[in-house]
């Protein structure tokens, strides 16, 4: 991991409809940094501010209270480029629908760019690209109109449409509600490509602790509008209480190991890899449970 901070939050304050009766504190306090070439989560019940969170990123909200600087920019500055910075972080909202706009597909992936002024060669190796990344094929899904796309799809466009600024940054709002396993399964593995090999930068949201497990470099626990936890996948599985104070859910092989552990059995939580999961399965089938191996854990 690079140490180099590429998002930094700090004491992150926002309200809702201030001044009406329908006043709400979205965001009580967050502090989060991201680093550069890092794949983020950020996981927490419904309502504890994790999407208001991430619209900061590329300024579709500004800070009221709180610091937030991305790629060096301090986004309560009004010098700061707000079109630099959209075109730098790529948002891709929860709800696909609410981000399309034109007819045809090749259109929607080309309207960031053109928007840009990027010259029209440009325009079209930026689309043909990112559709690629996205898993949309150029030459048969250009030319198809938007409406008639399937959920997922759409969120293959929109993702599409994102990725053609070529952003610094990936932020995706809960990238695989609504798709059936194998395109979120196909998706996650698109993005983890982004991030390894291109280098991406991601933050995303989820509910779905497989994906979280499978993706996260690290991962930001919200509640109540702010981060009260952090910590590797491995870590923050590991970290029994914490799960159980803030009713956090696992993956389905840390929900085994653990079943394991209160039977009796002496098994590595940090260690819940399916191969992994497996392999302390066999070998407490095989010699017992031997306590002895993992009581430093
Ligand atoms: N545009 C809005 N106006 C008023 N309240 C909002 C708005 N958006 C979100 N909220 C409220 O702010 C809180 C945090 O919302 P949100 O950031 O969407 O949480 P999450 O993404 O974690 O579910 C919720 O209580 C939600 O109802
Ligand atoms: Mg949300």
């Amino acid at each position: 991991m690079a140490a180099e901070p590429i998002i930094d939050v700090q004491h992150l304050e926002h309200t809702y409809m201030k001044g009406t009766p329908f006043v709400h504190q979205a965001l009580t306090g967050v502090s989060i940094t991201v680093y550069s070439g890092e794949c983020v989560a950020i996981i927490g019940h419904t309502g504890s501010g994790k999407s208001t969170l991430v619209q900061h990123f590329n300024g579709l909200i500004l800070p009221q209270k709180g610091k937030v600087i991305v790629d060096g920019a301090d986004l309560s500055d009004k010098k700061t480029d707000m079109k630099g910075l959209r075109q730098k972080v790529g948002l891709v909202f929860q709800d696909p629908e609410s981000q399309i706009f034109e007819s045809l597909v090749g259109d929607e992936i080309a309207y960031g760019p053109f928007k840009m002024g990027w010259p029209i060669k440009d325009v079209r190796d930026a689309v043909k690209g990112a559709m690629e990344m996205a898993g949309l094929p150029f030459d048969a899904m250009k030319d198809r109109p938007t409406a008639a796309l399937s959920g997922g799809q759409k969120r293959k466009v929109a993702l599409a449409g994102v990725l053609a600024l070529k952003p610094k940054i990936l932020v995706l709002d809960e990238p695989t509600a609504g798709l059936d396993p194998r395109s979120g399964m196909e998706l996650l593995g698109r993005l983890k490509t982004l991030n390894e090999q291109e280098h991406l930068t991601i933050v995303f949201i989820s509910h779905h602790l497989e994906e979280v497990a499978y993706l996260a470099d690290r991962i930001y626990v919200l509640d109540h509008g702010k981060n009260i936890g952090e910590g590797s996948p491995a870590t923050l599985f590991s970290n029994k209480k914490m799960l159980e104070k803030y009713r956090i859910g696992t993956p389905e092989t840390v929900d085994i190991l653990y079943r394991l552990q209160d039977a009796g059995f002496s098994v590595n939580v940090a260690h819940y890899g399916i191969a992994e999961v497996a392999s302390q399965i066999c070998s407490i089938l095989e010699h017992g449970p031997r306590r002895d191996r993992y009581d430093t854990v």
